[in-house]
């Protein structure tokens, strides 16, 4: 590598900061410019990081060419701004849910292979350090059979300080299922390296604000055949972050960013996580081998629309009252190569 990969950031709101740390910690690459429609907010970011402030990004991005972009827009954003930025040669750091819908996924990445360029996910969660302990766990087979998973994620959805467009339904495309069940989906999907191919989905409407789902309640399926239940609540109800794997020789509880139990009939045992980067470091990272070495991108834009494709089923389930298969070509294919990465560099 010659010089560091230059980097230019879209919307500069309230995840910006932690893609900005995790830059700054890495050196290969530098930011050299940041964009927001409040001028305010690209300037105090940009002064920060020594980096230049635009109000539009296709003017920073034509004027910057820029290796990589990252982009933290609303979700209705997602799918014109990543089009158009691979259509000028850049690799792409998109962040979740992937688009507003399926359609919206493919076209993405459509627009990558076109333009040889490689469109990443931002599906932190993969680089979390307990869940790269459990998937190590799971796969070590000492476990024995999956027989069940159970997830939960609650937290107050409908705060002041959420900005307006997550709660109408035309700019996020839904509520808690699209915005923090993609999460819960991707964990399940990545640390069982399976798909999730069945979905039955019931969901509430009693948020305060806005037109989303304040709660989601879905009855799914693995590729494996594993039945999943993941609970998504928005409301005043406690904090919860929680995976619960149950297996013929153990059950493994995650309690996402504070700790790993295992339990092989008796109690739970805390279970030693080796010490990795902040997962957006470890993200960050992973694109930039990705670009560099053309290694496997398990966060690819392939990736991102088997989440959206669930999300989805669940909509239709919710809609139709009906279980819903997830109408997906990954889910097929999930047995042979189940993180098949989509770029070839
Ligand atoms: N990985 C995670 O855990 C995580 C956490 C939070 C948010 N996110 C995702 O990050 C994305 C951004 O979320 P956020 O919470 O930062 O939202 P936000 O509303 O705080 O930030 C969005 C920013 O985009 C700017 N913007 C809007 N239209 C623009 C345009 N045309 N050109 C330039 N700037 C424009 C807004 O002014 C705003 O500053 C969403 O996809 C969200 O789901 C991911």
């Amino acid at each position: 590598m010659e010089k560091p990969y230059s980097v230019a950031i879209i919307g500069a709101g309230q995840i910006v900061k932690i893609h900005l740390e995790a830059i700054r910690k890495t050196d290969r690459s530098r930011v050299t410019a940041i964009a927001d429609l409040v001028e305010s907010r690209a300037r105090e970011w940009a002064a920060e990081h020594g980096a230049t402030a635009y109000t539009d990004y296709r003017d920073m991005v034509l004027k910057e060419k820029p290796d990589i972009v990252i982009i933290n827009l609303p979700h209705f954003l997602h799918r014109p701004a990543a089009i158009w930025c691979a259509e000028q040669g850049c690799h792409v750091l998109l962040e979740k849910p992937m688009a507003l819908n399926a359609a919206e996924c493919m076209e993405i990445i459509e627009a990558g292979k076109r333009n040889g360029v490689l469109i990443a996910i931002g599906h932190m969660q993969q680089f979390f350090a307990e869940h790269v302990a459990a998937k190590a766990l799971i796969q070590s087979g000492e476990l024995g059979e999956l027989v069940e998973i159970s997830d939960r994620r609650c937290g107050a959805y409908f705060r002041e300080s959420r900005p307006e467009w997550f709660l109408d339904k035309e700019r996020s495309g839904g509520g808690v299922v699209i915005n923090l069940g993609s999460h819960s989906i991707d964990r399940i999907q990545w640390m069982t390296g399976s798909r999730i191919v069945k979905v039955k989905a019931k969901l509430t409407h009693y948020g305060q604000r806005g037109n989303v789902e304040g709660s989601g309640s879905l009855f799914m399926e693995t590729s494996e055949g594993v039945p999943v239940h993941a609970t998504i609540g928005g409301y005043d109800n406690a904090p919860e972050n929680e995976t619960v794997l149950l297996f013929t020789k153990g059950t493994l509880r995650i309690r996402q960013r504070k700790e790993l139990l295992l339990s092989k009939g008796g109690a739970y045992e805390p279970v030693p996580v080796p010490k990795l980067a902040d997962p957006f470091i470890g993200q960050w990272t992973a694109l930039l081998d990705a670009v560099e070495h053309g290694t496997e991108l398990t966060i690819s834009g392939e990736y991102g629309l088997s989440v959206l494709e669930v999300v989805e089923a669940a909509y239709r389930s919710h809609e139709t009252g009906t279980e819903q298969p997830v109408l997906s070509t990954s889910a097929t294919n999930s047995k042979i190569k189940p993180q098949a990465c989509a770029w070839e560099n």
